[in-house]
C-alpha cells in the first residue's frame, strides 16, 4: 500500500494505492460518503465495461455499511466526452439533489474520469468527486492533477476546467481485466515518467517492465506509485501549466497527437501508442540535434519496442508526409508560427522545453523517419 499526497494548498488530497481497495470502498472513502448517510443514494458513474465488471463489488461494500449506489452508465469510448452526455449527467446529478458538499464517484478509465470531473466542476459551480481509475493510463496519469474536459467538433479536450478530485483510490487488481493492448498503452505513460525526469526509474523499468505488463503485484504497485509521486510533485509545483514544469508531462505528445490526428483518433492508434511513438521521435530528434547520445535514443526506443509499443514510424503505415504531420501540430497549437515549443531530451531522465524548433526541420526529420 502507498499513500501519496498531492500538496495543493487548501485543496490537498490523497492518492491511495492498494490491492483490494475496491472491495473496501466504503471504508476507504468514508469521509466522502458521509453526506449520504441520511439515506440518499451515492452517485456513481461508470461505462458499461467497468459497470459490468465492478459495480456489484461497489454495491456490496456500500450495502455492508447501510448505503446504496445509483449508477449513471455511459457507452465506452470517447463519445462519452460530449456536450450531450454531459447534459444528461448534470441533469441526473441535479435530479438526485447533489449539493456542493457531496462527492460523485467516477469508476472507469480516463474517459469516465474526465467526464465526471468536468460535470462536477460545473454542477452547482463545483461539487466534489472521487476518482477510482480502472485503466493503467488513468491510474498513472489522468486521475491525478485536476485536468477535466470533453471533446467538441473542433478537437479533443478543448472544453474543460481545472477541478481537483478530493480523493483518488487506485486498486491495481482491477487491471487484471484490462485488455493487453490498453495495458501497454498505459505503460507508455509510465515509461514517460522515467524518460522525462527519473533515470533510475527508467533503469528499473528496463529491468522490470515485463513484470509490470504481466501485472505482478509488487512491480505494478511500484510502477504506479513512482509515476503518481512524480505527477503529484509536478502538479503541486505548476498546477495550471503556467510554467514549463507541468508541460514536461507532455513528452512525446506533440508528435503523438499529430499521429493520432492523422489516424483519425481511432483504434488504429491508441493515445498511449501515439505517445510511445512520439517519445521515440522526440529522442531521435534530440539525437539528431546532438543533445542526446545515439545510445540513449536507442535505449528509449528499445524500452518502448520491448513493451510491444510502436517504435518504428513506417510500421504505422501512414500515407502522409512530414509536412502533413506538421500541419496537425500547428492546428493542435493554433499556431501560424514557423516554430513550436518542443519537449526534447538532454538524456534519459532529462527532458526540457526547446523553444527554437523550426517546423521545416521537423518536417524534414519526419520525412527521414518515414523512409527509415
Ligand atoms: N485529464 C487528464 O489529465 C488526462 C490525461 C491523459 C488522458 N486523458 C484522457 O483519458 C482518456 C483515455 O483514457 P483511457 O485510456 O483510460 O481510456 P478509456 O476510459 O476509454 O478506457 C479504455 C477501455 O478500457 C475499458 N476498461 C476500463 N477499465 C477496465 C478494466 N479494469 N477492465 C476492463 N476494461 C476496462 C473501457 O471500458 C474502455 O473500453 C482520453 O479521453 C484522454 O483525453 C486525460
Ligand atoms: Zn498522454
Amino acid at each position: 500500500m502507498a499513500v501519496i499526497e498531492v500538496a495543493l494548498a487548501g485543496r490537498e488530497y490523497e492518492v491511495v494505492i492498494a490491492e483490494g481497495l475496491l472491495a473496501r470502498l466504503a471504508e476507504a472513502a468514508a469521509p466522502f460518503l458521509a453526506s449520504y448517510r441520511g439515506g440518499r443514494a451515492v452517485p456513481f458513474v461508470a461505462d458499461t465495461n467497468t459497470h459490468r465488471l465492478y459495480a456489484a463489488g461497489v454495491d456490496a461494500s456500500l450495502a455492508a455499511h447501510g448505503m446504496n449506489a445509483e449508477w449513471f452508465v455511459v457507452t465506452p469510448g470517447e463519445d462519452a466526452k460530449t456536450w450531450r452526455v454531459l447534459e444528461h449527467l448534470t441533469d441526473w446529478l441535479l435530479a438526485a439533489g447533489v449539493t456542493r458538499k457531496d462527492h460523485v464517484f467516477a469508476l472507469g478509465g480516463g474517459v469516465v474520469g474526465d467526464l465526471v470531473g468536468f460535470a462536477c466542476a460545473v454542477t452547482k459551480r463545483g461539487c466534489g468527486f472521487v476518482q477510482i481509475p480502472t485503466t493503467l493510463l488513468a491510474q498513472v496519469d489522468s486521475s491525478v492533477g485536476g485536468k477535466t474536459a470533453i471533446n467538441t467538433a473542433a478537437g479533443k479536450n478543448l472544453i474543460g476546467a481545472f477541478h481537483q478530485p478530493s480523493l483518488v483510490l487506485i486498486d491495481p487488481l482491477v487491471l487484471d481485466t484490462l485488455p493487453p493492448r490498453e495495458m501497454r498503452a498505459g505503460y507508455a505513460e509510465v515509461l514517460k515518467y522515467g524518460l522525462l525526469g527519473n533515470a533510475a526509474f527508467f533503469d528499473w523499468l528496463e529491468a522490470n517492465g515485463e513484470k509490470v505488463l504481466a501485472r505482478e503485484p509488487a512491480a505494478l504497485e511500484h510502477a504506479i506509485a513512482t509515476s503518481i509521486a512524480m505527477k503529484a510533485q509536478i502538479v503541486a509545483e505548476d498546477e495550471r501549466e503556467t510554467e514549463d514544469r507541468r508541460a514536461l508531462l507532455n513528452l512525446g505528445h506533440t508528435f503523438g497527437h499529430a499521429l493520432e490526428a492523422e489516424t483519425g483518433f481511432s483504434d488504429r492508434l491508441l493515445h498511449g501508442e501515439g505517445v510511445a511513438m512520439g517519445m521515440v521521435l522526440a529522442a531521435r530528434y534530440s539525437a539528431r540535434r546532438g543533445e542526446v547520445s545515439a545510445d540513449d535514443a536507442a535505449r528509449a526506443a528499445q524500452a518502448i519496442a520491448a513493451a510491444g509499443l510502436p517504435a518504428h514510424l513506417p510500421a504505422l503505415d501512414l500515407t502522409c508526409d512530414g509536412a502533413r504531420l506538421v500541419e496537425h501540430m500547428r492546428h493542435d497549437k493554433k499556431a501560424e508560427a514557423t516554430t513550436l515549443p518542443f519537449l526534447l531530451l538532454n538524456g534519459i531522465g532529462a527532458a526540457y522545453m526547446a523553444r527554437d524548433v523550426d517546423l521545416t526541420d521537423i518536417a524534414a526529420f519526419l520525412d527521414e523517419e518515414l523512409a527509415a
